[in-house]
């Protein structure tokens, strides 16, 4: 992975702490910035979260508002020029950002799994389905002989509701629908029983009932192995089927968190209740449906106050100048907001003598 190394090693599967009562990830202050041709690109912009064994963590938002990146660089796997350039990662009481390259290969697989946003090209389409799952256990467990694997590779067809697995694992990828390849991605993913999948956009390729089958296959595995789930989405309806905890992501920030409950109906950000505005109802058919005016921000040039500021009705002075603090309204809900800051909407003279959070 680019950014900075130093020289942690572990043998397979090492929890590296002790992590009993600890989240499985802990993310605080992470920034991302990938150097392209057109500048540096500052992707994901001091993100914090927790998670915890058995629960799941949705992160939704617009298209470029730094989800996958901020997985990517959870695993390990920015793109070329992709750098953490501050915060840390740990994960199973490893700090990533300070893992040796040979630990991270260990940590991808025993640790944590992606499943990455386009896994229907993500299979080899000229090798059989069930060589592609016993390659994770070639790879990284040499302990185990043949039939160990093939045994493996029965039950992980099994967990994931494929049928007939001595005449599927002979098949190429072609020969299986959408859906039950995402189920064998799902599959390959948790081969080596990692502590945490993060799925990016798992369900977008596929129609709405195998979507459902698919979002269903992952709490029932989760219910089994208490695996901890970060799963990206675009889709609300997903994130209220399978959530605990919620991140609402904007250039490169979260703005918004909390449980499901806070996030559907007690939202604090102007921009979350843009994305709630935004869902088709089905009792208002006919209605034209709402979407949020403007475009998000150029994180080459990131807006200096609130990300937001361009789109929000609701925009006040100190809104364009300074980031708004993060507001805690209990229960692990928090907002990035200035209405919710008493010295915003105080008279000037009050700003004025209260110095601003940068
Ligand atoms: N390989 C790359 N090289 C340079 N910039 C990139 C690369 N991948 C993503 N970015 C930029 O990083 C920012 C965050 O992108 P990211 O892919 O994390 O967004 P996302 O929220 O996952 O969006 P989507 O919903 O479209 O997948 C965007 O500005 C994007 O243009
Ligand atoms: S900080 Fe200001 S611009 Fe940003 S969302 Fe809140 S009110 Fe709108
Ligand atoms: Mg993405």
């Amino acid at each position: 992975m680019a950014g900075i190394r130093a020289d942690v090693e572990a043998s397979p599967g090492t929890v590296f702490k002790d992590v009993i009562n600890a989240p499985v990830l802990s993310v605080k202050d992470m920034s991302v910035s990938i150097k392209t041709d057109n500048g540096i690109v500052r992707a994901v912009r001091g993100v914090s979260f927790s998670l915890s064994q058995g629960k799941t963590l949705a992160i939704v938002g617009e298209s470029g508002s730094g989800k996958t990146m901020t997985c990517k660089g959870i695993i390990g796997l920015l793109p070329p020029g992709g750098v953490i350039d501050n915060g840390t990662v740990t994960l199973c009481g490893l700090d990533v950002t300070r893992a040796h390259e040979k630990t991270m290969r260990q940590v991808r697989g025993f640790n944590v799994s992606m499943i990455f946003q386009d896994p229907l090209t993500s299979l080899n389409p000229t090798t059989p389905i069930g060589r592609q799952i016993e390659e994770m256990m070639v790879l990284h467990r040499p302990d185990m002989n043949e039939s160990a694997r093939k045994a493996r590779v029965f039950e992980m067809l099994d967990l994931v509701g494929i049928s007939n697995p001595a005449e599927r694992i002979r098949q190429y990828p072609h020969q299986f629908s959408g859906g039950m390849r995402q189920r064998v991605m799902i599959a390959i993913a948790l081969t080596l029983s990692p502590k945490l999948l993060i799925a990016d956009e798992p369900t977008t390729a596929l129609d709405v009932t195998i979507q459902a089958q698919i979002l269903e296959l992952m709490n029932d595995i989760q219910r089994k192995t208490n695996t901890a789930i970060v799963i990206i989405t675009h889709n609300l309806g997903v994130v209220a089927s399978v959530a605990d905890h919620v991140a609402v992501m904007y250039g490169g920030r979260i703005i918004e968190e909390g449980g499901v409950e806070n996030i559907f109906y007690s939202r604090k950000h102007p921009y979350t209740q843009g994305l709630l505005d935004s869902v088709p109802k089905i009792n208002r058919a006919k209605e034209r449906l709402f979407s949020i005016p403007g475009s998000p921000p150029d994180l080459v040039n990131p807006p200096e106050g609130c990300p937001f500021a361009a789109r929000c009705g609701s925009r006040m002075r100190v809104c364009g100048s300074y980031v708004p603090p993060i507001m805690e309204f209990g229960g692990g809900h928090s907002a990035a907001c200035w209405l919710y800051d008493k010295r915003a909407t105080a008279p000037p003279s009050a700003v004025s003598a209260t110095p601003m959070l940068s």
